[in-house]
């Protein structure tokens, strides 16, 4: 959460800036502000609300300046207003500072500097890093000795970039627990939360790992560690374009980001499917395969939709690897000291691959000896590099905060893994390549699902005034209904719940009448007739029933109200096509209601803090 840039070199600034945080936005939007150079002074400027409020307060350079920060935030600590926005200023003004993450410590810390004379003038915890560092500065040591002083003293999260009067063409960066990218130009550097902020302007980056400081100039860029011993980096070259970043033709990011399926879900696939041997390929579990294979527990551990694909993968093991496999919340895995041992696989999913639960639940399981796995999307990410060996799910950048290409990818990753271990234990040759002659028609019946788009926007419109939603499934359908509701809260603000249907007579039953609509998964599998069951106790109390159902299931329009249908598949990847109506019906619920698909509400895409 929040967004942070920094950039110093030949060029004006502001503009980099400001495109910069708005390919960070999605991090967080509750305030926004830049720091500059006033000629030979620091200022700032920053407001509530979108960047869009900030840029039209420096467009046309109004400002020109050749090193600025840049943050966009999401507020932990402190209301969103104006006050508590980035950058802060130390106490001379002469100091300013960004950051993301949270100082767990900042209020003892800040008792401390107000006995000693600091005045605070937001409620924020990163306050205290700026006075801090003006302590230092006060004691005679110099700008980069001050801040990794300062970081010795603080504890928690940061990924921070600060600017120093007297130090006019440097920005120093920090890096614990959040990320921070530096990218490397002609004459100029780049630093950024992630790459989206500066692969308009180079390819080459040095991702910094924690306790590393940056210094960064425009002549170069030096990096040592908090005990103070140089670092060698390695330059890393990346592959995204700017178009990946872009909303191509579509009126928001995540209906571009549904529409992109077929071709997320072909990549995932791409080179790792060898269909005559009915065998898959995945060359960054190769130095760990045997390890895996002998694996006597296999638990996955992500938050949110990436929990929800964990589930899946759940029944996926325990259907085809007889491997007994536990799904648990990052967030309180870390917590709960948890039984491990090496004959343990733990794997954990993570889109952005920065999620701070995930990332601590990874480094609990490493310091327990268990073998560890990374099913990420964002390339370079610290989940990918912390992680024993892992997949990448390659669906691309994902920038609408709802997930949604990157759930199904990593469904087909977790299929992938499935298939892999399946075949070297009881999974037969011609089985195998079942399975994966029907794995490679799955894009297509992705495509096909996409273009019932107008039958569910017109359903959609039946339902904007509804306040509340149930949504059930069974087997491998269970974890969809839980998506589906999820993705319906957190763009429309409609409360919504996820059901294992047979669950429902034992509570949310009592919920149910004419105004209360069911979303029900109904593929017509071994729980077809069980479902069936669960349709009818919901129409015998007025409830009104959209049915996900699949072709040439004509039984079923005869007791529900509405029936999207989708294609028949096996079961293990019945979900990847389940999940896609229920992200379309959120979305057009959503538009319908004027909302903000891309930045709902409270949410920010990559949540970097507890
Ligand atoms: C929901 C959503 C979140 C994320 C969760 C984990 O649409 O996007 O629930 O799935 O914050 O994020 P990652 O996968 O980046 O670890």
């Amino acid at each position: 959460m929040c967004g942070i840039v920094g950039y110093t070199g030949k060029r004006d600034c502001i503009p980099i800036l400001i495109e910069g945080l708005k390919r960070l936005e999605y991090r967080g939007y509750d305030s926004a502000g830049i720091g500059y150079f006033d000629k030979d002074k620091l200022a700032y400027i920053k407001r509530k609300g979108r960047v869009t409020e900030l840029e039209s307060l420096v467009e046309g350079g109004k400002i020109v300046s050749k090193t600025g920060i840049g943050h966009t935030r999401w507020a932990t600590h402190g209301i969103p207003n104006e006050i508590n926005a980035h950058p802060h200023f130390s106490k001379n003004r002469d100091i300013l500072l960004i950051h993301n993450g949270i100082i767990e410590n900042y209020q003892a810390l800040k008792k401390i500097l107000i006995n000693e004379g600091y005045k605070f003038e937001s409620e924020t915890d990163s306050e205290v890093i700026v006075h801090l560092i003006d302590r230092f500065i006060k004691k005679g040591y110099s700008f980069s000795d001050s801040v990794r002083h300062t970081l010795i003293e603080i504890e928690g999260t940061y990924g921070l970039a600060i600017i120093y009067e007297k130090e006019p063409d440097k920005i120093i960066a920090a890096k614990k627990g959040s990320p921070l990218v530096i990218g490397i130009g002609g004459d100029e550097n780049i630093i950024a939360s992630d790459i989206n902020a500066l692969i308009a302007h180079t390819k080459q980056v040095i991702y910094l790992e924690d306790y590393e400081i940056a210094e960064i100039t425009k002549e170069g860029i030096l990096v040592r560690n908090i005990h103070d011993i140089p670092v060698e980096k390695e330059v890393i070259e990346l592959s995204m374009t700017v178009e990946e970043i872009s909303k191509g033709g579509y009126s928001t990011f995540m209906l571009k980001e549904i529409f992109e399926q077929p071709d997320a879900l072909t990549n995932a696939m791409r080179g790792r499917i060898i269909v005559d041997e009915g065998r898959v390929k995945l060359g960054g579990l190769e130095g760990i395969m045997d390890r895996l294979y002998h694996s006597e527990r296999i638990i996955i551990s992500g938050c949110g939709t990436s929990w929800h694909a964990g589930l899946v993968g759940e029944y996926m093991f325990e259907q085809y690897l007889r491997i007994p496999t536990e799904v648990e919340y990052a967030s309180e895995f870390r917590y709960r000291n948890p039984v491990l041992s090496e004959k343990d696989a733990v794997i954990f999913i993570s889109q952005s691959g920065e999620t701070a639960d995930t990332l601590a639940a990874l480094k609990e399981a490493k310091t327990k000896g268990a073998l560890c796995l990374g099913i990420c999307n964002a390339v370079g990410s610290s989940i990918a590099r912390e992680s024993h060996g892992g997949v990448y799910t390659h669906a691309g950048p994902e920038i609408g905060v709802a997930s949604t290409k990157a759930f199904t990818s990593q469904l087909v990753v977790l299929a992938l893994i499935t298939i892999l271990l399946a075949r070297r234990k009881e999974l037969s040759l011609t089985d195998g390549r079942n399975l994966l002659t029907e794995f490679q028609s799955i894009p297509d019946k992705v495509r096909k699902i996409l273009e019932l788009n107008n039958q569910i926007e017109k359903i959609a419109e039946d339902f904007k005034n509804s306040t509340n939603f149930l949504y059930l499934g069974r087997g491998y359908n269970f974890p969809v209904a839980l998506e589906g509701a999820l993705k319906l809260k957190e763009i429309s603000y409609i409360h919504a719940e996820g059901y294992p249907a047979a669950e429902m007579k034992h509570g949310p039953i009592a919920l149910i009448d004419e105004n209360m609509p069911v979303v029900v998964i109904a593929p017509k599998d071994s729980t077809y007739e069980k479902i069936i069951s669960n349709i009818q106790e919901v129409k015998a109390r007025n409830g009104k029933i959209i049915a996900i159902a699949i072709e040439g299931d004509d039984e079923i329009e005869k007791i529900v109200d509405y029936v999207i249908r989708v294609p028949d598949t096996i079961r293990i990847f019945m979900p990847i096509l389940t999940v896609l109506p229920l992200q379309l019906l959120a979305y057009h619920i959503a538009v319908n209601k004027g909302l903000n698909v891309d930045q709902p509400r409270n949410l920010a895409k990559s949540v970097t803090v507890e």
